[in-house]
């Protein structure tokens, strides 16, 4: 009699066991690891348990953070995972808001060695940055300060809806990565905010940037050496210090940037519109294959600048760039300079600017056309193009 009862009750307890792995979530919530939404606790650990178990789900997994704050150190997620990773963010994060915490860490939320990772959600990541600034404002000296989120090493990886306010250093970067899609990011951060970039791209290929709103203290997206066939599309910037290929030439060696793509973009009381800088110094770097189209200017300082005179620290007299910039074209550009110059094309005096085409350009400034100014560059006008450049 005892017999077939407890093999009954065995092989119900082995059946339900067997349809709930079957049905097992594949979606982590960070709660159920110990993540706290209360804005104290620090949740990192909780965050890197729902990890672990999301990198070695066979089939693809999710990380669920559910609406709340919660309060992370730093925090490294490593790969490679066994399936694609997608990462919701609902909640907040928030980063420690002394700045000593992280002080020299060069990232706070890092995603590294990933293959097919989604980072998306209407959530916020809080760099909780002003603590720093007012340390780097006030000229004591104060730790370099975190990125708020960075891609290192990653391929495949789609980043969508999310909020970044506040970061400690740069906003978002994207480093060593091939195929990045970032769509609907929005940065917001002080227009005297030091050192807080939006999007910094650099040794990476094949990313685009689309449909983003970018409000901050320093350049909206930087592009740094080894960028290849880069799409920015539909970015509003401003206050900002514009989309700036560069600072491009400050090592000897380095790695070109080719085929950037610029379309449709408006620029709101920025210190910059499209610009390409360079250091003054020795190097084998380039920029080339690279157009700037559908751009609205509204108070720009420098709608339009080539700077191939970059050196802040002055550790370069006499010296020109060695980086080479070609076949750069600025069609369809317009709108309002604060500055009189709104066009400054100034190339190094040792590798001039060749192949710079310049279509359908109107900038003003207090309501008159504006000036250009024009060094070490060989220019093709077409269409209509004011101010007119002529180059020296
Ligand atoms: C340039 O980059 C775009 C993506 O931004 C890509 O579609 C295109 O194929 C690239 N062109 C070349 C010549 O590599
Ligand atoms: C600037 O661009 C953004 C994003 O494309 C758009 O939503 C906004 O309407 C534009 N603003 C102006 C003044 O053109
Ligand atoms: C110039 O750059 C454009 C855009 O990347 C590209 O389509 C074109 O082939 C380039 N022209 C030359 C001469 O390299
Ligand atoms: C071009 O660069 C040189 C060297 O830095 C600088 O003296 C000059 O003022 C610049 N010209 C413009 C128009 O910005």
């Amino acid at each position: 009699m005892a017999f077939p009862a407890i093999s009954c009750l065995v092989l119900t307890l082995l059946s339900m066991f067997i349809s709930l792995v079957l049905a097992a979530p594949t979606i982590y919530n960070v709660v159920s690891f110990g993540a706290k939404p209360d804005g104290q606790t620090d949740s990192a650990q909780a965050f890197l348990r729902a990890w672990t178990k999301a990198c070695a789900s066979m089939q693809p997994a999710s990380i669920y953070v559910p609406a709340g704050k919660f309060a992370l150190g730093q925090v490294i997620f490593i790969g490679p995972c066994s399936n694609k990773v997608n990462v919701m963010l609902i909640g907040t994060l928030v980063a420690p808001s002394v700045y000593t915490v992280l002080g020299n860490k060069a990232y706070w939320v890092l995603f590294q060695h990933v293959d097919g990772l989604t980072v998306s959600g209407n959530g916020i990541l809080d760099g909780q940055g002003a603590s720093l600034w007012a340390c780097k404002a006030s000229g004591k000296s104060c730790p370099l300060g975190a990125t708020t989120l960075e891609f290192t090493n990653s391929n495949n990886v789609v980043v969508s809806g999310l909020t970044s306010v506040n970061s400690q250093m740069f906003h978002i970067v994207v480093n060593a990565c091939n195929n990045v899609n970032m769509q609907g990011v929005r940065v917001i951060a002080a227009g005297n905010s030091p050192n807080t970039n939006g999007i910094h791209v650099e040794s990476s290929s094949s990313v685009t940037i689309l449909n983003s709103n970018i409000q901050t203290g320093d350049d909206c997206i930087s592009i740094g050496p080894g960028t290849t066939n880069l799409w920015i599309e539909n970015v509003a910037c401003g206050p900002g210090h514009g989309i700036s290929i560069g600072s491009l030439g400050q090592n000897q060696q380095e790695a070109g940037v080719q085929n950037v793509t610029v379309k449709t973009a408006n620029f709101t009381n920025t210190q910059n519109g499209v610009r390409i800088k360079s250091w003054a110094r020795p190097s084998n770097g380039f920029a080339r294959n690279v157009i700037f189209q559908h751009v609205d200017m509204m108070n720009v300082e420098n709608p339009i600048i080539i700077d191939q005179n970059y050196c802040p620290s002055g550790g370069c007299p006499n010296q020109a760039s060695g980086v080479k910039i070609s076949n750069v074209t600025f069609q369809d550009i317009h709108g309002t300079s604060t500055t009189e110059v709104a066009v400054n094309l100034n190339c190094s005096s040792g590798n001039p600017c060749s192949i710079i085409t310049v279509e359908s350009i109107m900038l003003t400034y207090k309501n008159q056309v504006a000036k250009s100014s024009c060094n070490h560059a060989s220019v093709t006008s077409s269409g209509s193009v004011q101010p007119v450049i002529n180059c020296l």
